[in-house]
């Protein structure tokens, strides 16, 4: 099958990767409310059908944080991709820097920023408090060093969401029976087992290895985040981070105005309105039904973007209607690069940008800055 559309490239990851790891990207909190609700609200949105505008020429091309990008577009952070394909993270930067869009290193990535830089360019860098401050002064500078041009800095995750497919796939209690049900499910992928486990070595969290656990088990990796992650971080840790780092400093994971008034207060540079695909809090409002109240609240001070149930092309044009400049997409991406690796996320990529191109076209909206509520019905 040639995949036409994301959901294309998310059947091509669930035939392709072990149930464990599809569950892992597919899933979400509990009984994944706000995960539906992310979605069914983009979808639910209407694009007002415009003609005879003279569409022949369009603008795609945006600015965020004094970067150029050739489509308001750009890839989020997400965790262990290596695992999905052979050294991932450099496989979906080459393929993200091909298309002119920047990509996003998670901290629990498995090739290190060093990695990714030499394979495509610096990422943008993606930061959770972790309880060795040390640990993370370093990590900052090897991100800054290594010249990420904007750090992401995640507060949706003060502890870890629980997720019901996880647990039912054995992913936070290592039993026996989880562990050879896993390894049964490895073995039944060998075309995912040949490129991960046997060619992509080492399987490792690349910028923690002083904590590094190996990924042959996945619940070392959950236990890591369980033990290390910060739940007593606060406002006051931000300009800790600050005082670390001097460039475009973006909150990931803002859902109400209140709190994007504070990030205002403590002189971030952006805001992505997340709640992290749905993975942490359910119940939670979905990410477009909370952004037009935070677009209000700061929207003239800072750069909002947003992510979540970002499926395609005209998804990304119903959130810069409500006020985003760009929208993060994670699982288009993890999907694709689960299926088909970099050749698998560069058309991801260009299905997406054909299809904000259509979607502009048919709504008469000539340039991606320009894009409004006009654009939306009622
Ligand atoms: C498998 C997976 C792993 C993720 N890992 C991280 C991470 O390490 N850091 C982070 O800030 N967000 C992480 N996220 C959240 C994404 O950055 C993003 O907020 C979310 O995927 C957007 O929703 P979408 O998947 O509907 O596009 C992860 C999401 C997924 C699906």
């Amino acid at each position: 099958m040639t995949p036409a559309c994301v959901a294309d490239f998310r059947e091509s990851a669930r035939r392709r990767l072990p149930k464990v790891l599809f569950d892992y990207i597919d899933g979400g909190s509990y009984g994944e409310v706000t995960l539906a609700a992310n979605v069914a609200d983009v979808a639910a949105l209407t694009l007002r059908q415009r003609v005879l505008r003279d569409v022949s020429t369009l603008s795609m091309t945006t600015e965020v944080f004094g970067q150029k990008l050739s489509m308001p577009v750009v890839l989020a952070p997400v965790g262990l991709a290596g695992m999905y394909a052979r050294r991932g993270e450099a496989q979906a930067a080459r393929a993200a820097k091909a298309a002119g869009v920047p990509f996003s290193l998670s901290t629990v990535s498995v090739c290190p920023i060093a990695e990714v830089a030499a394979a495509a360019e610096p990422p943008w860098f993606q930061l959770y408090m972790i309880k060795d401050r040390g640990f993370m002064t370093e990590l900052l500078a090897t991100a800054r060093g290594a010249g990420c041009p904007v750090l992401l800095f995640t507060v949706d995750l003060p502890v870890p969401g629980a997720r019901y497919r996880d647990a039912r796939n054995g992913l936070n209690a290592a039993t026996p029976g989880a562990r050879v049900r896993q390894a049964i499910d490895g073995v039944a992928h060998p075309d995912w087992f040949w490129d991960v486990l046997v060619n992509g070595r080492p399987n490792s969290l690349g910028n923690i290895s002083a904590a590094s656990t190996d990924l042959g088990t996945l619940q070392e990796y959950m236990g890591w985040i369980g033990r290390n992650f910060d739940p007593s971080v606060t406002w006051r840790d931000i300009d800790w981070v600050r005082e670390r780092w001097p460039g475009p400093l973006v909150l990931k994971g803002v859902l109400d105005p209140e709190d994007a008034r504070d990030a205002l207060r403590c002189g971030v540079d952006g805001l992505v309105v997340s709640n992290h695909g749905g993975r942490q809090l359910d119940g939670a409002p979905s990410s477009i039904a909370a952004l037009p109240a935070i677009v209000e609240a700061v929207g003239d001070e800072l750069t909002v973007l947003m992510d979540g149930g970002v499926r395609s092309g005209l998804d990304v044009l119903k959130a810069l209607a409500l006020g985003a400049k760009a929208c993060l997409i994670g699982r288009a991406w993890a999907y694709a690069l689960g299926g088909g690796g970099e050749a698998g996320v560069a058309g991801m990529l260009a299905i997406m940008r054909q299809e904000l191109r259509l979607a502009m076209s048919l709504t008469g909206c000539l340039d991606v800055r320009d894009a409004g509520p006009a654009l939306l019905t009622s």
